[in-house]
């Protein structure tokens, strides 16, 4: 098999994975910023961690890094307007932003008032791999906002293409 071959055949192989769909929210004193992020799990039963993978070059990284805290909201399929938004590039989204339904944490951090559920967690680590990094993270303080289904990976690109 080329390399070509090779990269085609994982790439049809990983869209066949589902997620849930997330927005992680990050702050520092003059400015804020929410992604959307499908790469979050909890990654352990008892010791109540998570890990998100995210690009190492988004802003919102170096937010996390200074801040030592973040919000995860977790979306519902409800929620696809907010999606939307939090999938947008920088420069689009920082203009869309407002328009958000907003929550602070007491520590500033924004999140999605009107998702499913949200936790603030403090940072407590970072693994680098080949571009992206994989965020640790220890959950403080949280909230059950609604109930309903949770929004995945495959309903976002059936609805939203
Ligand atoms: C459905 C979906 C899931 C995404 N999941 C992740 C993710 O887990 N980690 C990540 O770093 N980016 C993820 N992204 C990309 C970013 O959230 C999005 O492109 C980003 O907000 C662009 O930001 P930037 O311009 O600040 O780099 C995802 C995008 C979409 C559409």
């Amino acid at each position: 098999m080329t390399e070509t071959e090779k990269n085609d055949l994982f790439k049809n192989i990983f869209k066949k994975f589902n997620y849930g769909l997330y927005v992680l929210g990050g702050a520092n004193s003059d400015s804020e910023d929410l992604i959307i992020c499908s790469w979050v799990m909890q990654s352990s039963y008892n010791d109540g961690e998570v890990v998100i993978n995210i690009d190492g070059d988004r802003p919102i990284y170096s937010l996390i890094q200074k801040a030592g805290i973040f919000t995860i909201s977790v979306l519902g399929i409800d929620n696809l307007d907010e999606a939307a938004v939090c999938a947008l590039s920088r420069e689009e989204r920082k203009e869309k932003l407002g328009s958000l339904n907003l929550g602070r944490t007491a520590d500033d951090i924004p999140y999605l008032n009107n998702s499913l559920a949200y936790f603030e967690c403090n940072y407590t680590d970072s693994v680098k791999m080949k571009s992206n990094v994989l965020l640790v993270g220890t959950p403080v303080d949280g909230e059950i906002l609604s109930e309903g289904e949770s929004l995945t990976l495959h309903d976002y690109y059936k609805l939203l293409g």
